[in-house]
């Protein structure tokens, strides 16, 4: 992986070898910090790179950062056109990722919260896929549960839970499968190691509500959205039990750096017919013809890069 040639550090863009911090720093030691995850994905027929929802990710992000207690300077406004700004000045012409990141850079020892000072760092490099086979995967029902609401918010995207994804996720890869279900603690489906997670049974789409220790996701609304307006099909949020998995029609996961993957197996069964289904096939074209900006209905969650400054004019400003 090629490493990013600029950072937003510090309230501006920097060379990114400037954008550093110190082992002391304490979200480094205490996992303390928020971040986002958002997409660029780039349109050759527009010559534009549209960056997939941004007021929506950093919405998420700043709430993240709220359940951390962190007082950040910026509000969403601030931190897309930050995120706009940056991505032109990597002048990329294909598809990105982008992260930002709340921390608290105080370095100092002590565990807690408050009497803290906390930053923002966004960097953004070119990214393609996040599994290799979007359209057929095999995952496994994780044996780790995943972290509670009362233990850490999995409805925020917050640094110290991953440590819970990423036991899910080695563990599921190591014993041969691509990615991990993750239980919660009453034993219902909250969502994979890094997405979330629709079924198709009876026709109908069923994902689990926010309150069943899920992140928030931005790609399970636009789904939602999708599902419904478009495809015809009724989404219903409710408690999934596991053995309903194995009995699903089809299954997939959704999230900004997996995008939409078929889930064809869960623990050696097949789901459906073994292979991708027709509902998910359809919502996945879509998906993507929606984050490339080809779809005028849906633009306006794409926000152009390039003619970003035309377009609004008078109103991008940079910020100090
Ligand atoms: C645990 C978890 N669930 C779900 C998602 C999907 O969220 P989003 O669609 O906002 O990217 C992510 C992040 O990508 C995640 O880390």
């Amino acid at each position: 992986m090629s490493l990013p040639k600029f950072a937003f550090f510090k309230g501006k863009i920097v060379p990114y070898s400037e954008a550093r911090i110190g082992v002391l720093t304490h979200t480094l030691n205490y996992g303390t910090g928020a971040f986002g995850g958002l997409r660029g994905y780039w349109n050759s027929e527009a010559e534009e790179l549209y960056v997939f929802r941004p007021r929506d990710h950093f919405r998420r992000f700043l709430n993240s950062a709220k359940l951390l207690c962190m007082n950040l300077p910026y509000g969403e406004e601030d931190l897309t056109l930050a995120t706009l700004d940056l991505v032109r000045r990597e002048n990329h012409r294909t598809d990105c990722y982008i992260r930002p990141l709340a921390y608290f850079g105080d370095e100092t020892i002590g565990v807690r919260l408050h009497n803290l000072h906390a930053e923002v760092s966004i960097v953004s490099l070119p990214f393609g896929s996040y599994v290799p086979n979007e359209e057929d995967l095999h995952a496994t029902i994780s044996s780790w549960r995943r972290v509670d609401d009362n233990v850490i918010p999995a409805r925020g995207k917050i640094a110290g839970s991953y440590v819970n994804s990423a036991l899910a996720k080695t563990d599921a890869q190591r014993s041969g499968y691509d990615e991990a279900i993750v239980l919660n603690e009453n034993g219902h489906v909250s969502e994979g190691s890094a997405e979330n997670f629709y079924l198709i049974r009876g026709g109908v789409a069923i994902t689990p509500p926010i309150t069943e220790n899920i992140l928030e996701g931005i790609t399970r609304w636009t789904m939602m959205v999708l599902l419904r307006d478009e495809i015809g099909v009724e989404v219903v949020e409710r408690p999934i039990d596991r053995s309903e998995v194995y009995l699903a029609e089809e299954a997939f996961f959704c999230g900004t750096g997996v995008q939409m993957a078929a889930i064809t197996r869960v623990d050696h069964r097949p789901i459906g017919t073994g292979k991708m289904g027709p509902i998910t096939a359809r919502l996945r074209k879509l998906y993507f013809d929606v984050v490339r900006g080809r779809v005028p209905k849906y633009l306006h969650w794409c926000a152009p890069v390039y003619r970003a400054l035309e377009a609004a004019a008078p109103q991008v400003r940079s910020l100090p």
